[in-house]
C-alpha cells in the first residue's frame, strides 16, 4: 500500500495532509525518510515525527456548527483560535474535512477516515455543498442568473450551480447557493464577480446532511445512518 494511503487509513491525516507530511520529510519507514511513491509492506515500522503509527481501522465522524472567528487548521501560526479548540477532549486525532474561512460559519465535518475526507473534498466527486448567503445590498435576478451559469474567478469559470432566492429587501438579499466545487473562498469570490460583497456566509448542507438541532459552536458524533449516507455518496 502507498504510504499516503497507509497514513490516511491509520487516521494520521487526510490523503493530502499525508502527502504534506511526507514532503516535509517527517515520515520514516524502518528508520528511513520516505517519499510520495514509497510502499508500506506488512511488518514495516512507520513513524511520523518519530512516533510509531498503528493502523486503526475504526474511524470517528463528527459534525460541528462552526462559529465565525475560528480557523480551520489543526494549528494556526498566528495563534488564532482553531476549530480543534471546539472538539471534545480526547479527539486529537481528528482533522477537519475541507475548509471554511475564518469568517464563515456552519457545517464542518471531522474524521480520521482519510478516504472519506478525500472523497468529500475531491472536485471530481461533485459532492454538493449548500450555503446561506446574505449580501450587503439587494441582488437582481439577472445577477443571480450570471452566477447560476458560471462566472470567472481567478481566471477559471465556475460550474453551473443552483441558487434559490430566499428573501430580498431594500437593504440586502438572502440566497441559498448549492455548488459542487470547493475552490478557495469560492462563494465570496463568485458574489464579488457580480459586484456584491457577502455580509454573512454559512454552510448549511453537505449533500443532504444538515445542521439541524446543532447550536453554533456545538459538536456531535454523526449517527450510523449519517455515516452510512456519506460513505455511500
Ligand atoms: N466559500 C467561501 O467563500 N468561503 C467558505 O468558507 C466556503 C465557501
Amino acid at each position: 500500500m502507498r504510504i499516503n494511503k497507509f497514513l490516511a487509513e491509520s487516521g494520521v491525516a487526510s490523503r493530502r495532509g499525508a502527502d504534506k507530511l511526507i514532503e516535509e520529510g517527517v515520515v520514516k519507514i524502518n528508520g528511513k525518510v520516505c517519499d510520495l511513491g514509497t510502499e508500506v509492506n506488512l511488518g514495516d515500522n512507520v513513524t511520523v515525527h518519530g512516533k510509531p503509527v498503528n493502523t486503526v481501522k475504526k474511524y470517528d465522524y463528527y459534525i460541528m456548527n462552526k462559529p465565525k472567528g475560528y480557523v480551520c487548521t489543526v494549528k494556526d501560526d498566528k495563534g488564532r483560535k482553531t476549530v480543534m479548540d471546539l472538539l471534545p477532549p480526547k479527539t486529537e486525532r481528528l482533522f477537519p474535512v475541507g475548509r471554511l474561512d475564518y469568517d464563515t460559519e456552519g457545517l464542518l465535518l471531522f474524521t480520521n477516515d482519510g478516504d472519506l475526507a478525500f472523497k468529500l473534498t475531491h472536485p471530481k466527486n461533485e459532492v454538493t455543498k449548500t450555503y446561506l448567503v446574505k449580501t450587503e445590498k439587494p441582488i437582481t435576478e439577472d445577477e443571480l442568473n450570471k452566477l447560476r451559469a458560471g462566472v470567472y474567478i481567478d481566471g477559471v469559470k465556475t460550474k453551473k450551480c443552483k441558487i434559490r432566492l430566499i428573501e430580498t429587501t431594500k437593504n440586502y438579499s438572502k440566497v441559498h447557493i448549492t455548488i459542487s466545487e470547493g475552490k478557495n473562498r469560492q462563494v465570496r469570490k463568485m458574489f464579488e464577480s457580480v459586484k456584491h460583497s457577502v455580509d454573512f456566509l454559512k454552510r448549511i448542507k453537505i449533500g443532504d446532511l444538515t445542521l439541524t438541532g446543532l447550536d453554533r459552536g456545538a459538536v456531535r458524533k454523526l449517527t450510523p445512518v449519517e455515516v452510512d449516507y456519506l460513505l455511500n455518496l
